[in-house]
């Protein structure tokens, strides 16, 4: 049964290059999903883009001496570059500077304000005096009411775990100028969350396969709804599509609004591209359709709840009824929010006491995409927080991926290239054969289940034991003492070949590129696992690239294939380099472990 399937994917702030915990969460864990249900035989749209509005974006523009446009272009260019490095398959990878993705928020933007589901609110506000810019809670710093600690936020002080108003603050001041914020009544456009409270909570009360972080955490923000602002005074993001405010160039829509309505915008933007300019509503109408959202567990508010609530606001579905917008119809909910905890980098401290920051670019240069996608499934923060260290990298790579998987494609190949030059045929074949072939051929079972589930860890770990399996069983053989006996010698070549045909389909969501590296080196021709391509694209006289792929060339399917008989093999050459040992203790040189 072929589904359609939305992957989307959380949006990476356009102020600086990646690191793997960014990457961590969202990246791996969405491509590997989306990898797994094209193998399957379903329709996937896997979409998302650079974040490039907010204060996060005008405070490093200011820092760099650029524009706000220019520091998000540059930025950008880079994380694409990197998201393409790791292999991530998306239909679309665009950014929020487009004039489809502002029309997209200001048409969801006019249809919850005519449905009612907008309230105009005037509040006390802090602002950068110099430029009169919104200043967000967390730029905001001074001296803690309660403990007096010097370094409170105004959102909350980490030393005593408090939540703060930024009003609350003993001698505020800005974080990024140290003047003091001035404190000033302004005008803001409310998203009425206690009016869409109880069409959410019903809704949540039918998802019950989520992961149960995400779940709980969920809930828990349900009990206590309040309205949220939407607006901002500043002058870098979407103009607010009401009158009298729409020309005011320091009033612009939140950018955390305008980045969710991003899985929209990109899927329509990448109908467009594709020549059928309706093909995104398979993915968002009709009900039959699923989607899955992936992100770190810092974004969940914005996927459980103040995205699912601008949807039920959008369609006339909260307390205030309402009509959908006629452009954009009924728009389907989440099927589920996928979420990740953190991955820290505390392992690898350099000088400051936040510890080094290891970013994509680095990492790839060095490593490759796939033994980092190797790491983050296997052993990244799907449940729990989780610290990357160096030493845990060496040893699973050199242990699992170089002496395990490498080198069971290795032998196998070799041996069969030595005596067969070809995949030779098997004969009668043993209880043991027959068992290696089953465990291998219901792993497609298990391990898929756990992929549908977005259950990663223990999909990786059931695949990598079939691999250990097969490993014993060729120890076990002995295929190198049957020079006498050559028809069972090739008997458990084929067997040894036909499961690490089947495992290297069960890694292909993982590690697409070593998956693409086994096959050819299996005899095969073609594309296994198809990679996103980057193409340069322009608008009102920017240049800007965007990922996308042809997917629908790739010869990977979730089966267990039967192995061709007499297909010629060359000598293999080693999937995984191993590293070396001293990095465990060193770190890379841009990543040093302090000893101290
Ligand atoms: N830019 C945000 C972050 O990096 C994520 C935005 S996800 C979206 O935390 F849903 F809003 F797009
Ligand atoms: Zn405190």
């Amino acid at each position: 049964m072929c589904a359609n399937i939305l992957a989307a994917v959380a949006w990476p702030y356009a102020n600086g290059p990646r690191h793997i915990g960014h990457v961590s969460g969202f990246g791996v864990p969405s491509d590997v999903f989306a990898r797994f249900m094209r193998m399957s035989g379903h329709n996937v749209l896997m979409v998302s883009g650079s974040d490039c509005h907010g204060t996060a974006i005008s405070v490093k523009a200011d820092q760099e001496g650029l524009t706000a446009q220019e520091c998000a272009e540059k930025y950008h260019r880079i994380i694409a570059e990197d998201l393409q490095g790791l292999g991530l398959s998306y239909d679309l990878y665009t950014h929020t500077m487009t004039d489809n993705h502002a029309q997209v928020v200001q048409e969801v933007f006019r249809t919850l304000y005519r449905n009612g589901y907008l309230v105009k609110k005037a509040e006390m506000g802090a602002f950068e005096p110099a430029t009169g810019r919104t200043l967000p809670d967390r730029y905001i710093e001074g001296t803690c009411p309660h403990c007096g600690y010097d370094d409170a936020r105004g959102d909350q002080c980490d030393n005593c775990g408090r939540q703060l108003d930024p009003a609350d603050l003993i001698s505020p001041r800005s974080k990024t100028t140290g003047a003091t914020p001035e404190f000033r009544q302004t005008e803001h456009f409310f998203l009425d969350l206690p009016e869409l409270a109880e069409a959410l909570t019903e809704w949540i009360d039918t998802r019950h396969d989520w992961r149960p972080n995400v779940l709980k955490f969920s809930h828990n923000l349900l009990e206590e709804l309040r309205p949220r602002a939407i607006t901002r005074d500043l002058d870098w993001g979407i103009p607010v599509p009401v009158e009298g405010w729409e020309s005011d160039h320091m009033k612009s829509i939140y950018v955390w609004f305008d980045a969710v309505i991003g899985y929209l915008s990109a899927s329509i933007e990448w109908a467009r591209r594709s020549g059928n300019p309706d093909a995104w509503k398979a993915f968002w109408t009709g009900g039959n359709e699923k989607s899955y959202y992936f992100m770190g567990k810092d974004n969940i508010v914005f996927h459980s709840v103040i995205w699912p609530g601008i949807l039920l606001g959008v369609n006339g579905e909260g307390a205030r009824d309402g009509q959908p917008s006629e452009q954009l119809g009924t728009l389907d909910l989440p099927t589920e929010v996928v979420s990740s905890e953190f991955l820290t980098m505390s392992g690898s401290k350099v000088s400051n006491s936040r510890g080094a920051t290891i970013f994509v670019g680095d990492f790839l240069r060095d490593f490759g995409p796939d033994a980092l996608r190797y790491f983050i499934a296997v052993a990244g923060p799907e449940n729990q927080d989780t610290d990357f260290t160096w030493d845990e990298f060496v040893r699973r790579v050199n242990f699992e991926l170089a002496n395990e998987w490498g080198n069971l494609v290795n032998r196998s190949i070799s041996m069969a290239h030595k005596n067969c030059g070809q995949i030779p045929a098997a004969g009668e074949l043993t209880d043991a054969d027959r068992e290696l072939l089953e465990a291998s051929r219901r792993a497609f079972d298990t391990v898929g289940d756990h992929l549908e589930r977005a259950r990663f860890k223990a999909a990786i770990t059931e695949a990598m034991r079939i691999v250990g399996l097969a490993n014993a069983y060729i120890s076990a053989q002995e295929p190198w003492k049957l020079k006498d006996d050559p028809a069972r010698r090739d008997t458990v070549l084929h067997v040894a070949l036909q499961v690490v045909s089947d495992c290297n389909t069960l890694l292909t969501p993982f590690m697409p590129h070593a998956a693409q590296k086994v096959f050819e080196a299996m005899g095969g021709q073609g594309v296994w696992a198809a990679q996103p391509q980057m193409v340069e694209v322009s608008e009102n006289d920017h240049s800007y690239p965007v990922l996308q792929g042809d997917y629908t060339v790739e010869r990977a399917r979730w089966a267990s294939e039967p192995i061709a008989v007499g297909t010629p093999l060359a000598k293999p050459s080693p999937i995984f380099r191993k590293l070396d040992a001293k990095l465990a203790e060193t770190g890379p040189e841009w990543a040093p472990i302090a000893h101290d």
